[in-house]
């Protein structure tokens, strides 16, 4: 069978992820085993599709392999997704399937992404496999890894996939202005960050009726203007030197033109169930705040022209990046009344310092970093520096006396008649510490 690889990691041949594609190369002799550079050629395939397309028209299975960058893929990945989709690449009914290496951190969302994309080209999508950047040192993670090569064969020859219609959104009627301008004041500072093309006149038309309807000062700032050098490379620079190595000013304009604001609102057209692949750049290249959670306690806000309805998967990026971030998500607004309404819960989050905890996005997010950056804390100083002085290394291990308390109830509760003379009161002396603080308000 010939197997086409997409790498999608800038690192090019540097990669980790391309690693098990080679090792399954040499366990599969009987394949062929081919080739694309995505990721680090991205400029090359901007100019010429060609044989990008000629060799995923000429192969019988595709594997894109990447590493997860920011909750998805690396925006020269996505990037070409985009080029594929612009192409109109025959790829209707070829078989195509993902590897991706990654610490697990919204490995999921990417999946789907590609996934909805495949489906979206009418291609036959056999579930993909997401392993941690390490398994393949593993014994365990190297049975996986050809469990999953056999598998995909597998699919191939006996013809299994789960067929799915792409879903196609209907056109959306041009957006008509409707919201009233109010007076505003001063107290606080919001920028609006949007990819915005000079002939999209409903997504402007969106940005002005927040803007009208909203109380306080705006600013704004069209990414599509900023001359960024390119998508981050992974090299790793920045968590060493805090340096990005492109010599473009993204750093300095983020930290003083961006994360200075007291709100944050993003402004995007819906393409290829994501926010487009500049936006894609913009995040990735966030990287050189490493770890760091450094918009936290923000509100956050998104006007997106396009259908939402169905775009689950964009939705819960939204959502996770908020919550990684303990920010509030004030909206994603996609109509007048929706604009009207996530400004006016933008004006509560600012004016009351509404900020909720985190949920099962944040919380878990965020333990995958917190131990992630421990192992890590030679490599990336200012990540260490930072956890330790917020407080979260918050390792469970550390929560002695609380354990010993437990391994003491658990033996009592493992005793029949001790458990039969408690009787409520083991209800009472969970709920005491609680009430102690209700009490404190009499
Ligand atoms: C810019 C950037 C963003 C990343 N984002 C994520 C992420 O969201 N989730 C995750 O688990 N790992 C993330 N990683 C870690 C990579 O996925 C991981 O190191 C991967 O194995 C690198 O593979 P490669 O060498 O093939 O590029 C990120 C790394 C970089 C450089």
């Amino acid at each position: 069978m010939k197997v086409l690889i997409v790498n999608g990691s800038p690192r090019g041949r540097f990669s980790v992820t391309l690693q098990s594609c080679l090792y399954l190369e040499k366990c599969f002799p009987q394949h062929d085993f081919d080739y694309l550079n995505v990721g680090a050629a991205i400029q090359s395939f901007e100019k010429d599709m060609t044989p990008a397309l000629k060799a995923m028209v000429a192969s019988d299975i595709i594997i894109f392999a990447y590493p997860v960058y920011t909750f998805l893929v690396p925006s020269q990945l996505h990037r070409f997704m985009e080029l594929l989709k612009k192409n109109r690449a025959a790829l209707k009914n070829k078989f195509v399937s993902q590897f991706s290496t990654s610490k697990h951190f919204f490995d999921v969302t990417a999946h789907r992404f590609m996934e909805d994309n495949f489906r979206d080209m009418g291609m036959r999508v056999i579930k993909g496999l997401s392993a941690d950047m390490e398994d393949m040192l593993s014994q365990q993670g190297q049975k996986e890894l050809r469990g999953f090569m056999e598998y995909c064969l597998f699919c191939v020859e006996k013809s299994v996939y789960d067929k799915a219609e792409p879903y196609i959104p209907d056109p959306l009627p041009d957006y008509s202005r409707s919201l009233s301008p109010v007076k505003k004041q001063d107290k606080f500072d919001t920028v609006i960050v949007a990819d915005l093309s000079p002939g999209d006149t409903n997504l402007r038309d969106m940005i002005k009726d927040f803007d009208a309807s909203f109380p306080y000062r705006t600013r704004f700032i069209n990414l599509a203007e900023f001359n960024f050098k390119g998508g981050c490379l992974g090299c790793l620079n920045c968590a060493v030197t805090g340096k990005c190595v492109y010599k473009d000013g993204f750093d300095e304009f983020l930290r003083e033109n961006i994360l200075t604001a007291d709100a944050i609102v993003y402004a995007f057209t819906l393409q290829d169930h994501s926010m487009g692949s500049l936006f894609k750049m913009y995040d990735d290249r966030q990287f050189c705040n490493g770890h760091r959670t450094v918009a936290e306690g923000k509100p956050f806000a998104y006007i997106c022209r396009g259908d939402m309805k169905n775009e689950e998967n964009l939705k819960t990026v939204l959502e996770a990046r908020t919550q990684v971030n303990r920010g509030f998500l004030a909206g994603i607004a996609t109509d007048a009344p929706s604009i009207s309404a996530m400004s006016k819960r933008l004006s509560y989050a600012l004016e009351q310092d509404y900020v909720p905890p985190r949920g099962f996005y944040g919380v878990g997010g965020m333990k995958i970093f917190r131990d992630l950056i421990w192992l890590m804390r030679g490599m990336m100083p200012a990540d260490h520096k930072f956890y330790k002085a917020h407080g979260l290394y918050d390792f469970p291990q550390k929560k002695r006396m609380k354990m010993i308390l437990m391994s003491i109830l658990g033996a009592m509760m493992r005793k029949p008649f001790i458990r039969s003379h408690l009787g409520n009161r083991f209800n009472e002396g969970m709920l005491a510490p609680y009430k102690k603080e209700i009490d404190k308000l009499h």
